[in-house]
């Protein structure tokens, strides 16, 4: 059976209390869990880090609305993994092929920044993914929080496995393989750490990867 969050999940105290208060300053937003978007019969899965305040904490749809999703979403759509018009809410019509994508942690954390034990508590979900995922082939990492969550969810140890951007590792006991990437943040953009360019050639390994 697919286990996913309750929209008002408890797991998290924090993350409970900044809801909360979320809730009394944006009463139009989504507040809650934010759903995986993409069809899980996909060879791929894009795994985040967790939603952003006003982008899927908002439009309840992974980096919608949120800067890291304007980079993310056009690079699929160019690699033929998407098709409509991304325009950053989630009744825009478009739609992702053969890729899903979810975050590490489903709930919106203070200041973009998730706890170890955030990570733990919704390590149940990301597994429940993974393994509803029959034609999975390839899992995107964006980021270091990502990576590890992944390679936690799948039971590895993280020592084997540096995250380095670039990086695909054969999982060979999962028949899965995992590629590194910098997370496709404004802060990351802004300072030069991951350009659009750097991010296509990520996605051209993926897709390469794919055949
Ligand atoms: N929005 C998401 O949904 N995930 C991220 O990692 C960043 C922004």
């Amino acid at each position: 059976m697919f286990v996913k969050p309750d929209y008002d999940c408890t797991k998290c105290e924090r993350l409970c209390s900044f809801r909360n208060q979320n809730k009394q300053k944006f009463k139009t937003y989504h507040n809650g869990a934010v759903d995986s978007f993409g069809h899980l019969d996909s060879e791929v899965l894009v795994v985040g880090l967790a939603p952003g305040l006003n982008g899927a904490n908002q439009t309840n749809r992974p980096f919608t609305n949120d800067y890291a999703g304007d980079i993310l979403y056009p690079a699929l759509k160019k690699a033929g993994l998407a098709k409509g018009n991304y325009q950053k809410r989630a009744d825009d019509g478009f739609e992702l092929l053969n890729v899903r994508v979810t975050n590490a942690v489903r709930c919106v954390p203070p200041q973009n920044k998730v706890t170890t034990d955030e990570i733990k508590n919704c390590r149940p979900f990301l597994i429940d993914e993974i393994s509803n995922m029959p034609n999975l082939k390839i899992i995107l990492a964006l980021g270091q929080v990502a990576h590890n969550a992944v390679l936690g969810a799948l039971g590895y140890k993280l020592s084997a496995f540096k995250f380095q951007h670039g990086q695909l590792y054969f999982l060979k006991e999962k028949g899965l393989w995992l590629l590194d990437s910098y997370h496709t943040s404004r802060y990351n953009i802004n300072t030069g750490v991951l350009t659009s360019a750097m991010f296509d050639d990520i996605i051209s390994k993926l897709v390469t990867n794919l055949n």
